[in-house]
């Protein structure tokens, strides 16, 4: 969530233009890490939930034409889920992820730090203090860090996590509920059907993902003030919509008609 509106404050002020072009790419990159975290966090507890869920994602990667199937079969390291698909999760989400991400986020400050931060829209910025990056800027960042983690270290030591029943590879009838993060990924796949699923798998998403790389190439015009950028913000302003209904479709779907 924080990141979503990071992400939508840096749009919205146009903060992605030159000279910041590899700040939001590498933002970007950093995003596309959270479905990987949840796609690898999600089977740990080695739960019903996390198994069968997990086992719909990897239909899902193993429909991506062309490297779906490999991709599918080396997360799994075999054809079914057990216990390497287990240790192969359990490595990639506590060591390669968070050091690729660790390694992003430095790059992203590197990135910051040479092309400096956007001026606010409306100041002046020969007026305007200059706060040195180190140790000031970074020590903000830091505190900050540190109150997250212990404020998330508090909540999950209190409010323990429950765990679901132990994960029965025998019992197909168990459907998993998406999380609500998910919803419109998992509404965006069963929208399109048979020959058209490509699209809801693979097409949109990644054109979504590849769109927003792209973003500062895209809109090169110098202007940064919203008015100016209806061109770029309405079909972004779509897009979240159509993520919301999508998101609607999808609890109606797996929370609110499967009850009744
Ligand atoms: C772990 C995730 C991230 C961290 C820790 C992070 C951290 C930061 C920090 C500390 C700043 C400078 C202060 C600020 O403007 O808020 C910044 C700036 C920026 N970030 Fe991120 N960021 C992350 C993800 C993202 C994402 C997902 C995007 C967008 C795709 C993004 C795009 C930008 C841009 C464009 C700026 C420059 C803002 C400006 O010049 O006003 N970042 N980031």
């Amino acid at each position: 969530m924080v990141m979503g509106l990071h992400l939508g404050r840096s749009l919205i002020l146009g903060s992605y233009k030159a000279p910041r072009q590899m700040i939001w790419v590498t933002g970007v990159i950093i995003l596309l890490f959270v479905p990987l975290f949840i796609i690898t966090g999600d089977l740990l507890p080695w739960d019903q939930k996390g198994y069968w869920s997990t086992q719909v994602r990897l239909s899902i990667i193993s429909s991506v034409p062309g490297i779906g199937h490999l991709a599918a079969r080396l997360l799994q390291g075999g054809s079914l889920t057990g216990v390497v698909a287990l240790t192969r999760f359990y490595v990639l989400h506590i060591l390669m992820l968070p050091g690729l991400l660790a390694l992003f986020v430095v790059v992203h400050f590197h990135f910051i730090r040479h092309r400096g931060l956007a001026e606010s829209m409306g100041s002046d910025p020969v007026s305007r203090p200059r706060i040195p990056f180190y140790p000031n800027m970074v020590n903000r960042w830091l505190f900050l860090f540190i109150m997250v983690s212990i404020i998330l270290g508090v909540i999950s030591w209190h409010w323990t996590p429950p765990f679901g029943d132990p994960a029965d590879p025998t019992d197909s009838s168990y459907i998993p509920k998406p999380e609500w993060w998910v919803l419109f990924l998992n509404q965006l796949v069963s929208v399109f059907k048979g020959s058209l699923a490509v699209l809801g798998s693979t097409i949109i998403p990644a054109g979504l993902a590849g769109l927003a790389l792209c973003l500062p190439f895209i809109d090169r015009s110098p202007h940064r003030h919203p008015t100016r950028r209806w061109k770029i913000l309405l079909p972004a302003a779509a897009i979240v919509v159509a993520i919301f209904i999508l998101s609607i479709m999808g609890y109606m779907e797996h929370f609110v008609l499967v009850e009744n």
